[in-house]
Parts: structure tokens; C-alpha cells; sequence
């Protein structure tokens, strides 16, 4: 399984099926949360084609804060309701947007970034967190992506389990 993940090379790209098996072997046995956050990024952003951030806003205390990511530095704290990770807090549910200039309050950490899908985590209910993508590419994303990604978010919280984040 380690060859296969390294075998995903930028013109080789995984299927959401392939990530969602890479992902469940690359968790296996390891209960640290950081490192299965910081795996869980880098493994989407080397897995999938068109991004240029991936990875995961935390609930600290009633606000996102910045996890482990691939890409460039970002905005570290978002208030539920603000930007695109806000919003999908707030509506505990993904939020697709294909173009981030038509989304009101959309918050630009990198200015190349055309294109976005936020899925949240959820555990008993609550919003424990973000799992959130980035392109260059408008309409970068589409409802199969969103699947596929909030697929993968199942297998990372199954993974995850009651450790406190
Ligand atoms: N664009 C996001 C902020 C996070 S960065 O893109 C990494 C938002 O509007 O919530």
C-alpha cells in the first residue's frame, strides 16, 4: 500500500475509491491526531489534480483554528459563519463554491485560488472541524468531488474516533 501511495504522481491521479482505501491503510495503527490530520492533507493534495490548499481548520473553543495543511500559509482563525469554512459550520453541511469572487465574505488566504470545497466534520452532531480545498481552476469542483471528499472525511473521523483534537 505504501508504493501505491507514493505511486500517485501528478500524472497519475487517484480515483476518490483509491484515496479512500490509500487513506483507511495510511491510518491504520496510529492513533496521533496530528499525524493523521498532516497525512490526511498531503495525501489529498498529492492525490488529486487542480489544488493548490488542502487541509484542516479545527473548532478551538468556538472558532476555526488552523490544522495540519498542504499549500501556503493561511489565515489561521475563522469565526463560524464567516468566509467559506464558517459557512459550512454553520450550515453542518459541505459547501461547494465554483467560483470564490461571487461568495459573499469569501476570505482569499491565497490569491490564486478560483475554486473551493469545504466538508465539515462532524462528530455526534457537533462541528469538530474542516476539511477544506483549494484550486487555481474555476469550477474546480463538482457534486462527485464533494462526495468523494465527504467520503473521506468518513473514513478520517472513523480513524480519528473520540480522540480530542
Ligand atoms: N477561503 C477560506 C479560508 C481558508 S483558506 O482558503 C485556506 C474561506 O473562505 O473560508
Amino acid at each position: 500500500m505504501q508504493a501505491d501511495i507514493q505511486g500517485v504522481g501528478r500524472s497519475e491521479w487517484a480515483t476518490y475509491a483509491e484515496l479512500a482505501e490509500q487513506l483507511d491503510a495510511l491510518l491504520a495503527g496510529e492513533a496521533d491526531v496530528i499525524a493523521n490530520l498532516a497525512n490526511t492533507a498531503a495525501l489529498i493534495y498529492h492525490g488529486l489534480p487542480a489544488l493548490n490548499w488542502a487541509g484542516f481548520y479545527l473548532m478551538r473553543h468556538g472558532s476555526l483554528v488552523l490544522g495540519p495543511f498542504q499549500g501556503k500559509p493561511a489565515c489561521v482563525r475563522i469565526e463560524p459563519g464567516s468566509g467559506v469554512c464558517g459557512a459550512a459550520v454553520v450550515r453542518r453541511a459541505s459547501v461547494l463554491v465554483p467560483d470564490v469572487h461571487e461568495f459573499p465574505g469569501h476570505i482569499a488566504c491565497d490569491s490564486a485560488s478560483q475554486s473551493e470545497l469545504v466538508v465539515p466534520m462532524r462528530r455526534d452532531g457537533e462541528v469538530i472541524g474542516v476539511l477544506d480545498l483549494g484550486s487555481p481552476k474555476l469550477a474546480r469542483f463538482d457534486a462527485s468531488d464533494q462526495a468523494g471528499c465527504e467520503a473521506l472525511v468518513a473514513v478520517l473521523l472513523r480513524h480519528l474516533g473520540n480522540a480530542p483534537l
